[in-house]
Parts: structure tokens; sequence; C-alpha cells
């Protein structure tokens, strides 16, 4: 009963909210329609992420764009629009218009595109969507399938139901994971951690035990696929290491164990404490000098029920399930989730759409920073016993180096406004490698 009544609450405001956008978006369009004439404004994506060419009038509410990947329409276009994964360093579209307005969609970590988080590449972009919650288009609650996943019972097992499943031993807490060389030291934590406590650990990363048969194939490509998320809310606890530090860069590493009602073991997100749905709902590395500590709690934990079952407020708790005002806003008002799969509720769409609607708005000039794309320029890594850091970090650390040097030569071309191309760029960076002028530079910040 009360579940509903939270639910029918829920439905009332996200109507209110819904209400919201279209007034807000007749009012801008009025203002749009006083002063333009009636061919759409052009949005057009540089990226080559989608290998066939289109072309087409999308309607986003009240607004109408032009959204196409041929480049030769890059005169009439007042957006230009990339994809973080697919960025090439010596494809940009220079000479750079005036009225070319840049935007970045990049909902991953620093590992992939190092140069992304520099505050020198960042400021060319006038309008961004990242997993940062300064974003234009925040993506922080992407991996959250909706919010009444969160809340739902579906999955969610006792205590006692996990305290007798034999097969698992005591304190009962899962690793799922098969990335194996993170910027974060995930495998370097894991390996210490389980030298204290028992962890089942099914991915590829300190593989001790296999998935059963009929997860095996698709656990990587359907995170939350019924049959996995069954299968683990089974445990009491699951590791939730992300593979880098960024604020705001969190995953269904977080969210998938929140949502069957299994505590999650959080490292990542230095802000990470800001979304959980109740005060107290994960447990936090931060929180332990080290993977001992944290063991021998844990052990505790998993043996006492009460102190257990209150980090499952959002579960157990039916008339107060989310009490975090700032996930419940985030909740109402966000415009992309991975759970919603309506075409309009694609990602590229939302992006395109959020741009389309922004492309018109006059104001103060607006460029993106660093806050956009917020990851410390030296990887932060979990605490280790040894106090040494992982080995692997050296790599990532003169990878986040280079990084930045990139990020520095794609300014200088950019400033010069110029066509260059890959070799262009190649040479430069070359340049300034035989000159240690890449790794000398003390701007870290
Ligand atoms: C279990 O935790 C509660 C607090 O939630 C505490 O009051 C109680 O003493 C604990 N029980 C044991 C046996 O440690
Ligand atoms: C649910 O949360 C509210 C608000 O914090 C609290 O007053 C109430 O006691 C909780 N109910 C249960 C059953 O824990
Ligand atoms: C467009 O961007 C400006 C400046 O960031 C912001 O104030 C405005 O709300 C945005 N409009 C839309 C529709 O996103
Ligand atoms: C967009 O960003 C560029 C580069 O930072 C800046 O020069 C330009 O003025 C910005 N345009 C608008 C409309 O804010």
């Amino acid at each position: 009963m009360l579940e509903r009544r939270w639910i029918i609450g829920f439905t009332c405001l996200i109507l209110v909210g819904l209400l919201h956008f279209v007034c807000f978006d007749l009012i801008m369009l009025y203002d749009v329609q006083k002063s333009t004439t009636a061919a759409p404004i052009e949005l057009l994506w540089w990226s080559h992420h989608f290998s066939f060419v289109y072309d087409e009038v999308r309607q986003c509410g009240a607004f109408e764009c032009r959204v196409t990947n041929k480049r030769q329409r890059l005169a009439s276009a007042r957006a230009v629009l990339f994809y973080g994964t697919a960025l090439k360093k010596g494809d940009f579209p220079l000479p750079r218009s005036p009225q070319h307005l840049w935007a970045l969609l990049h909902g991953e970590s620093p590992r992939i595109v190092t140069y992304a988080p520099s505050d020198d590449f960042l400021q060319h972009f006038n309008f961004t969507s990242t997993f940062s919650r300064y974003s234009d288009l925040p993506l922080t609650t992407q991996w959250l399938p909706s919010a009444h996943d969160l809340i739902s019972m579906d999955y969610t097992m006792s205590f006692d139901f996990k305290s007798s499943n034999l097969n698992v031993a005591s304190p009962s807490v899962v690793f799922l994971s098969s990335d194996c060389d993170t910027m974060s030291g995930r495998e370097h934590y894991m390996k210490e951690l389980m030298q204290h406590i028992n962890v089942d650990s099914f991915g590829s990363c300190l593989h001790n035990k296999n998935l059963p048969a009929s997860l095996q194939k698709d656990y990587m490509d359907n995170l939350y696929s019924p049959k996995l998320l069954r299968f683990l809310s089974r445990y009491k606890f699951m590791i939730a290491i992300e593979n880098a530090v960024c604020e705001d860069y969190i995953t269904e590493k977080f969210w998938r164990p929140l949502v069957v009602g299994v505590i999650p073991i959080y490292f990542g997100s230095p802000s990470i404490k800001d979304w959980q749905p109740q005060k107290k709902s994960a447990i936090f590395v931060n929180d332990f000098p080290n993977a001992a500590a944290l063991g021998k709690y844990l052990m505790e934990l998993s043996e006492n029920k009460t102190e257990y079952d209150s980090f499952r407020g959002h579960k157990l708790n039916r008339s107060h399930p989310i009490q975090n005002e700032k996930l419940l806003h985030n909740l109402m008002t966000y415009r992309y989730h991975t759970g919603d799969l309506t075409l309009e509720g694609s990602l590229f769409h939302r992006f395109e759409c959020a741009v389309c609607k922004n492309a018109t708005y006059r104001g103060p000039i607006r460029r993106a920073n660093a806050r956009h794309n917020n990851c410390p320029l030296v990887p932060i890594y979990a605490p280790l016993e040894s106090k040494k850091e992982p080995h692997s970090l050296v790599r990532w650390r003169s990878a986040m180096k280079v990084g930045q040097c990139q990020a520095r030569i794609l300014k200088t071309f950019f400033r010069s406004n110029k066509p260059y191309n890959e070799a262009d760029f190649e040479a430069e960076l070359n340049r300034r490698m035989d000159d240690n002028r890449c790794s000398t530079d003390p701007k870290l910040h």
C-alpha cells in the first residue's frame, strides 16, 4: 500500500517536471521564432561513430533541428557534435567559424582518451554531456536503470536467506570484473583483500569460481539481466571499485548492488556519498585504512542482521525509501538513463535534442572547463597495505602526462585555427617529447 502511494507521488512529480520543460520550451521557442527564418538549425556529427550516412529532421519538443553526419554541411551547421571515444586528434573541423558551437558527448573515464579531462582541451567546447554533475546534460545516474529499480523488492533477499546460502563462505562477497588493469588499482587492492576474507571472484580478474553456464556468455553485455541480478542478490556484499577515480564517474558497479539489495563496497568518485539513497547505503573503501581493516569489518557486519539491514533502508523502509534530496531531484529531472529503450530515449537522441534546444540560446559566452570531466590528472588508487603504489600506476601516470601534452598541442592548433592533420599532430608531439617538454611541464592541477 505504502509502496503504491510512493509510486503515485513519484509519477505526479515527474508530470510536474515534464510540464515545466514543455512551458520552458514554448517560451524559448517564442523568442526564437521572433528572430529566425524557417530553416531548422543544423547539427553536424563530426565523429565517425556510425558507419552509415544520415541527414534527418529531429523534433525535440517544440524545437526542430536538422541532424546529419554529412561533413559537407559544415558551413551551414550551427553546432558540431563530437563523441568522446571516437575522437581523432588529427581530425577537427578547422578553421572554426565563430558561429560553430562545439558539443562533446563523453561518458568514459580517462583511460581511453587521456587528454579529455584537460582544461586545455575542454575549454574549446560550448556544451558537454559527461558524467559530471556540472556538465550541461549530466549523465551522473545514467547507469541506474530507473528510480523504481532502486526501491523495488524484486531481487531483494532477506538477511536470513543470504546467511543460509551454504555455497557461499562468510562474509559473502562477490566480485565480478574482467578489466584487470585499472587506473584505480582495483586488482591490487582486491588481491590484498582476498588474503583476509573469502571473496567469490567470477570475472577473469583473480578468478576463483565459475559463473553458472547460463550467465557466462553475456554478463558483460547485459549488465542488468534478470538472471544475473537474481544470481548476485544471494550475496551480502559486492565489490564496486570503478576503473578510475573521477568526480561523478559512477557506473553500474555502484547501482547494481543497490538495485538487488546487496551492499556495495565502493571506491571511485570522491563525492559518491552525495548520491546514495540514504545516509548510509554503502561501504566505502576510503573509510578504512587498508584492506585488512575492511575485511575485519565485513566479517562482523555479515553476522549482524540489524546492522546489515540498516544499510538497506531504500528497500526496507517503505515510507521513506529515498531520503537523499539531491538524488531524488536528479531522478525526477534527468533526461537520460540506460533503462530507457525508446528511440527518443537513446543517448544520442537525448544529446542531439539538448544541443538543438541550446543552440538557439543567446547569452554570455559559454565554454566548458575541467569540472565537466573532473578527473585528477595524476591517477588516484585504492590504499594498499604496503603503502606502495600499484606497479601499473607508473604507466597510467605517464599516459595521463602524455594526455596533457596532447591537450596542449590541440589547444595550440585550435588557437591558430588552421587545418592540420594526424601527421602534423604526431610530428608536434614527437618534437615535444624529444625536447622533454611533455613530461617536465609542471602544470599538474
Ligand atoms: C549489532 O548491531 C547493532 C547496531 O546496529 C548493535 O547495537 C549490536 O550490539 C550488534 N550486535 C552484536 C552481537 O554485535
Ligand atoms: C523510515 O524512515 C523515516 C525517516 O527517516 C523514519 O522516521 C522511520 O522510522 C523509518 N521507518 C523504518 C521502518 O525504519
Ligand atoms: C543552454 O545553456 C545555457 C548556459 O549554460 C543555460 O543557461 C540554458 O539553461 C541552456 N538551455 C537548455 C535548454 O539547455
Ligand atoms: C564557444 O567556445 C569558443 C571556444 O571556447 C568560444 O570562443 C566561443 O565564444 C563560444 N561560443 C559561445 C556562443 O559561447
